[in-house]
C-alpha cells in the first residue's frame, strides 16, 4: 500500500528550543543563581552549575547533533546579565561570543530566533525592585537595542519577552520562581510593566532592522472544566483561560490590559507584534475552589486516560495543540510553536507525544493556518528551574557531571520528520 505523508509548507521551520540559564552554565550575576544558592528553592538543591556548558563551546558539538538530523532553525536566547553586567557596564566579548554562537547556525544553515528575556535578570535589576519597578520597560529597551544593533546580521526572528505569564505566576504568585511573592497587586504591575517594555522594545527593533520579525513566546494551557456540567468549574476554566492566555496577548494586539479584576489601558502597545509565538504543553482540568485567586489557580488536575510524564507533570493531550493554534490564530498573524515537548527521561512518551502533536500542527496547517514553524522544547536536557534536574526534556539525554550526551530514540523520530518535512503515516 502506498504510505501517505503529512507534509507542511515548503520553507517550514523545523528546531528545537533552548534557553540561556538552562543551557550555558556559569551564570552567576542573575536572580536565579541566587535562587539556587537559596536553601529550599530548587528540588533536591539542585543547581545549574555547568548547564550544557554551552558558554565553554559545547554549543558546536550540540549545533552539530541539531544539523546533522535535518533541524534547520534553532531558538536560544541571550542572557541580560552577561550583556550589561552592571547597569553603566555593557560587556562586548559576551555580545562577540553571542555573535560567534549564532553565526555557527548560519554555517549550518540552521535559522536563529533569539529570544531577549527568558525568565533570568540581572542582579541589579533585581536590586532596583525587578520588574516592579517602573523604570525597567526603558531599562529592557537599552538592553534589546544593544543587541539588536550586535545582531542585526544575522538574526531576523525576535521573541522579546518569554511566557510573561508564567514569569508573574511563578515570582509573584507563589509559583516557586524568585522573587518568591504572592501577592496579587505585584503580579499586575509586573505583566503592566512587561507590557510596556515589549512594546519599546518592539519598536526599537523595527527602527533598527526593517525586516524583522517580533513577538513573544506565550504559555497557552488549554484550561478546561473538571466536571463539564458545573457551571462553576466552566467559569473557572474561562477566567483562567481569560488572565493566563489572554491577557497579554490582548495588552499587545488592542492596548488593553486587563488582569484579575485590574483593567488599564496601553495604547502604544497595540498591534505590536508580527507573528504569535505558542509554548503549548497540555491540559489542565479546573475545580473550582473559593479560596482566593491563587489557590483557584492551583486546583488543577489532569484527564484520567492521559499519560503522565515521569513527574505526573506534563498530560498528552494533542487535541489541546490544535485548540491553542485555532485560537491563536484569531489574530490573523503568521504562527510560531515556539516550544512543545515532554519530561521524559526514558523516552516511553516523548517519540508518541512528538507525533501527536505534531500531527495536529499539521491539521491545523490544512485549515490554513499561516503556521510557520515548530520548535521542539529541548534539544539536550537542561535545567528545569525550580525543579532543577529532575525532568528531562531533552531529544538527547544528558548527564551533567561528565556532560555526556546520550541518543534517546526521539531523536530520530524528530529527524525523519524534519526531514520529509512531514509525517509518514
Ligand atoms: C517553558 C519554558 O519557556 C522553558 O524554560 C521550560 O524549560 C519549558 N517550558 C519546560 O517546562
Amino acid at each position: 500500500m502506498p504510505q501517505a505523508t503529512y507534509h507542511f509548507p515548503n520553507g517550514f521551520l523545523w528546531g528545537t528550543a533552548t534557553s540561556s540559564h538552562q543551557v550555558e552554565g556559569q551564570n552567576t550575576n542573575n536572580n536565579w543563581a541566587a535562587w539556587e544558592a537559596e536553601e529550599g528553592r530548587i528540588k533536591f538543591g539542585h543547581k545549574a552549575g555547568l548547564a550544557c556548558d554551552w558558554w565553554g563551546g559545547r554549543w558546536k558539538e550540540d549545533f552539530d547533533r541539531a544539523a546533522n538530523t535535518g533541524q534547520n532553525a534553532h531558538r536560544l536566547s541571550i542572557e541580560w546579565s552577561r550583556i550589561q553586567p552592571k547597569p553603566d557596564m555593557w560587556d562586548e566579548e559576551a555580545l562577540n561570543y553571542y555573535r560567534e554562537m549564532i553565526r555557527g547556525l548560519e554555517q549550518r544553515n540552521m535559522t536563529p530566533l533569539v529570544t531577549l528575556h527568558h525568565f533570568s535578570d540581572p542582579l541589579w535589576l533585581v536590586e532596583i525592585g525587578g520588574w516592579e519597578n517602573p523604570d525597567v520597560p526603558a531599562l529592557f529597551e537599552k538592553y534589546v537595542a544593544k543587541v539588536v544593533e550586535a545582531l542585526k546580521d544575522y538574526v531576523t526572528l525576535w521573541v522579546t519577552i518569554n511566557e510573561p505569564n508564567v514569569y508573574a505566576y511563578g515570582g509573584y504568585l507563589g509559583g516557586g520562581f524568585p522573587p518568591g511573592k504572592n501577592d496579587l497587586k505585584a503580579a499586575f504591575a509586573v505583566l503592566n510593566n512587561m507590557v510596556r517594555a515589549h512594546a519599546l522594545a518592539y519598536r526599537t527593533i523595527h527602527r533598527i532592522q526593517k525586516q524583522a520579525r517580533v513577538g513573544i513566546a506565550l504559555n497557552y494551557r488549554s484550561f478546561a472544566p473538571a466536571r463539564p456540567a458545573s457551571p462553576f468549574d466552566r467559569w473557572m476554566a474561562a477566567f483562567l483561560h481569560r488572565n493566563f492566555n489572554l491577557s497579554f496577548i490582548r495588552a499587545i494586539s488592542d492596548g488593553t490590559f486587563r488582569f484579575a479584576l485590574q483593567k488599564t489601558t496601553i495604547p502604544e502597545a497595540a498591534k505590536t507584534q508580527d507573528y504569535v509565538g505558542i509554548n503549548y504543553y497540555s491540559r489542565d482540568l479546573v475545580t473550582f475552589k473559593p479560596l482566593g485567586f491563587n489557590s483557584l489557580f492551583h486546583k488543577l488536575s489532569y484527564p484520567h486516560n492521559a499519560d503522565l510524564s515521569d513527574t505526573g507533570f506534563i498530560a498528552n493531550i494533542p487535541e489541546g495543540m490544535f485548540e491553542a493554534l485555532q485560537w491563536a490564530n484569531g489574530f490573523k498573524l503568521p504562527i510560531l510553536v515556539t516550544e512543545n515537548g515532554v519530561e521524559d527521561a526514558d523516552d516511553h512518551l516523548r517519540p508518541r507525544y512528538t507525533i501527536q502533536h505534531i500531527h495536529q500542527v499539521w491539521r491545523a496547517v490544512n485549515f490554513n493556518y499561516p503556521i510557520k514553524g515548530y520548535f521542539h522544547w529541548s534539544l539536550v536536557d537542561n535545567f528545569e528551574w525550580e525543579r532543577g534536574w529532575t525532568q528531562r526534556f531533552g531529544l538527547w539525554g544528558l548527564d551533567p557531571q561528565t556532560q555526556v550526551r546520550t541518543r534517546r530514540t526521539s531523536v530520530d523520530v524528530y529527524a525523519e520528520i524534519c526531514q520529509r518535512n512531514g509525517i509518514a503515516s
